[in-house]
């Protein structure tokens, strides 16, 4: 089965970016089963209930979250309606929605994903991914294929964790940093690794947010508003990999780096 994996989806360029690639290439790639990364999918920040929606309507199958998680209130408020999103599993049980979920597609083939938020530089209250990790692998008691989106800041940390999870998870794949990593591999027990898959949104951007006031708040070390732009060209990035289910490894594999014209 082939599974798409999308970036960082960020604001309304990010969520056209997807809708339109997924339109044009969905069907013709023959992919079964999309995941993206939906944590700055609602104005950069968050995701909202509509915002999901929209991303589900364009064919995404799984959303999954990050450290933007807690910006936008609507998963506090109607967590049932989020039902095919996940967050990060290592954050307090009482926050909403859950951090893995099994899925079973049209064909009926079992697909765990994972979510998972990296400690270093991300300062946040999580708990260690790495044990959280062991105990999610020990609750499938057959082989299924298991995608994990470890949604952190620090390359080193990405890697350690796939490497600690080699031969036991079917890909572990990078979110959070926005800017695709050209290191897409399996790793020598057949897992398959990529540091980050990157972001989809504005292309002429710093990171999917506008250039003055990215530029603004680096420049001085002040706060600045980071506003999103709503037009011009944009870029779909992730990655397609072709799994066999027998094996729940990654046969063959090939990084999505798309630049698109905001048609509309
Ligand atoms: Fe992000
Ligand atoms: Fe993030």
């Amino acid at each position: 089965m082939k599974v798409l994996f999308l970036g960082d989806v960020v604001g309304p360029l990010g969520r056209k970016a997807v809708k339109k690639y997924l339109g044009t290439y969905k069907e013709k790639l023959g992919i079964d089963f999309v995941i993206a990364n939906g944590e700055n999918a609602t104005h950069g920040h968050g995701l909202s209930v509509e915002h999901y929606k929209e991303l589900k309507n364009s064919g995404v199958d799984c959303v999954t979250n990050g450290n933007h998680f807690f910006n936008c209130k609507e998963p506090f408020s109607s967590p049932e309606s989020y039902t095919d999103s996940i967050r990060p599993y290592n954050l307090d049980k009482d926050v909403p929605l859950s951090g893995t979920k099994v899925f079973v597609t049209s064909n009926g083939i079992k697909i765990r994903v994972t979510n998972l938020l990296g400690r270093v530089f991300i300062p946040m209250t999580q708990t260690n991914p790495f044990y959280d990790l062991d105990t999610i692998i020990k609750e499938d008691k057959e082989k299924i294929i298991h995608i994990v989106d470890f949604h952190a800041e620090a390359t080193a940390e990405k890697r350690c964790l796939a490497e600690y999870a080699d031969g036991r998870i079917t890909a572990l794949i990078g979110t959070h940093t926005h800017v695709q990593t050209n290191d897409p591999k399996l790793l020598n027990k057949g897992t398959f690794f990529l540091t980050d898959s990157g972001m989809n949104g504005a292309y002429d951007s710093v990171l999917g947010d506008e250039k003055d006031g990215s530029i603004k708040r680096t420049l001085s070390g002040m706060p600045a508003n980071l506003v999103v732009p709503r037009a011009g060209k944009m870029q779909a990035n992730g990655v397609i990999m072709d799994i066999d289910e027998k094996t729940t490894r990654v046969v063959s594999f090939s990084l999505v780096n798309q630049t698109m014209e905001d048609d509309r």
